[in-house]
């Protein structure tokens, strides 16, 4: 990608990668992502953000950059954020630049040491601090857990443009790259929050609401489109996304399961019975036919999420895992958790369901239940017993 002119004095220098894959090794991509760099051409010219490690984005910025100004002139380097797929071209562009200062969040002084792993003296901001650029001002907005501790927002203030790093970017490359002109990204905008957000997302809100008042025409995000079009409308959607959940009258409690032989399923039935006797709001699901797509907000509104899992080769089944592994991305300290399962040699389904459940910091008031095999009526009596203790647990 060729650095093309946004506004008058400010330019994008960043890379295209349109055959990524995969992102951080979790997050399968189909539409490719993009790095993006941008350079303001002020009286001390700054860059913010660089590109991902990769040799082939390193020579392609710094190709870039050089189009535009002596690397010599650069006067600051900002960093909103220091994860390396912003910070990887970082080492060369000082090695080119060595006179430029590199600009991080007080909390990213820490990670710039140890990504150069070298002694550099970089300027930390804090909230509300300013960087005179000579005809040009750049204000700094702490966004702590946006989705790293060391995350800053920057805002140029007399363009009136925000650079948020991740905050509202997503993994989308057109390279048409204005939010007007390229495909509906709509999808990969939510799924962005989803994966990389949502696991923070009262720190989104907290960050949110610093915007309020701030008059933004363009918001250039360091992936995917730029932001040009009513940029309000995308904090607004953050807003509706990060937006804490209202408290039920009702405590919610979900029975996720997944079933042979229908054992684990009767199980379930009668755990569910057994919480809703104790007047909790439930809804159960066998997760080994697939997941609705509203799971992960289901999830996250439960106060208890009851999971029962047969033993399978010595293991909870695989569908189970898949969706403990999806409670990454959710809060979910604090809930209640419980587990279940029928089992025919060593039922160890059940333990290893409940050992994650309390890694991930989940309240697991009662011992989990197994069955062997089929559960006889006195079995299921004790399910349902469990679910009302449950219930009260919530
Ligand atoms: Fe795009 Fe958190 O890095």
């Amino acid at each position: 990608m060729k650095p093309f002119k946004i506004l008058e004095d400010l330019y994008y220098v960043g890379m295209l990668d349109p055959d990524r894959k995969v992102f951080d090794v979790i997050m399968p991509l189909d539409r490719g992502t993009t790095y993006n760099s941008y350079l303001i051409q002020a009286e001390k010219v700054a860059i913010v953000e660089t590109v991902t490690v990769t040799p082939a984005a390193q020579e392609e910025f710094l190709s870039n950059v050089r189009a535009l100004v002596n690397p010599k002139d650069i006067g600051y380097v900002v960093l909103n954020h220091l994860e390396p797929d912003h910070s990887g071209a970082l080492e060369i562009l000082l090695a080119q630049a060595p006179q430029a200062r590199v600009v991080v969040s007080r909390s990213g002084e820490h990670f710039v040491k140890n990504l150069l792993n070298r002694d550099v003296q970089p300027l930390r901001m804090g909230d509300g601090d300013s960087l005179d650029l000579g005809d040009k001002t750049l204000r700094f907005i702490t966004a702590p857990f946006v989705h790293w501790p060391d995350t800053m927002l920057t805002y140029l203030v007399e363009d009136k443009v925000l650079f948020p790093c991740d905050f509202l970017g997503c993994h989308f490359c057109d390279p048409r790259l204005y939010d007007d002109l390229v495909e509906d990204f709509r999808y990969y905008f939510r799924y962005y929050f989803d994966v990389i957000m949502r696991p923070y997302k009262e720190y989104s809100f907290k960050a949110l609401k610093k915007l309020e008042g701030l008059d933004i025409a363009l918001i250039a995000p360091s992936h995917g489109p730029i932001l040009r079009t009513n940029p309000r409308q995308y904090i607004e959607r953050y807003r509706e996304w990060a937006r804490p959940s209202e408290p039920s009258a009702r405590k919610k409690a979900l029975v996720l399961y997944a079933s042979a032989y229908g054992n684990t399923r009767r199980m379930a039935e009668a755990v569910a019975r057994g919480l809703g006797d104790g007047s909790a709001e439930v809804e159960i699901f066998d997760i080994g036919q697939g997941w609705p797509k509203e799971m992960l907000d289901k999830i996250e509104a439960a106060d208890g999420l009851v999971i029962g899992s047969p033993t399978f080769v010595g293991d909870a089944l695989k569908p189970i895992w898949d969706l403990l592994s999806s409670f990454v991305t959710i809060k979910v300290k604090g809930k209640v958790g419980a587990a279940f399962g029928s089992y025919g040699w060593s039922g160890e389904g059940v333990p290893l369901v409940e050992q994650r459940l309390k890694d991930l910091k989940l309240k697991v008031p009662e011992p989990g239940i197994r069955v062997v095999l089929t559960p006889t009526e006195e079995d299921l009596t004790n399910c349902r017993e469990f679910g009302r203790r449950l219930a009260q647990d919530l």
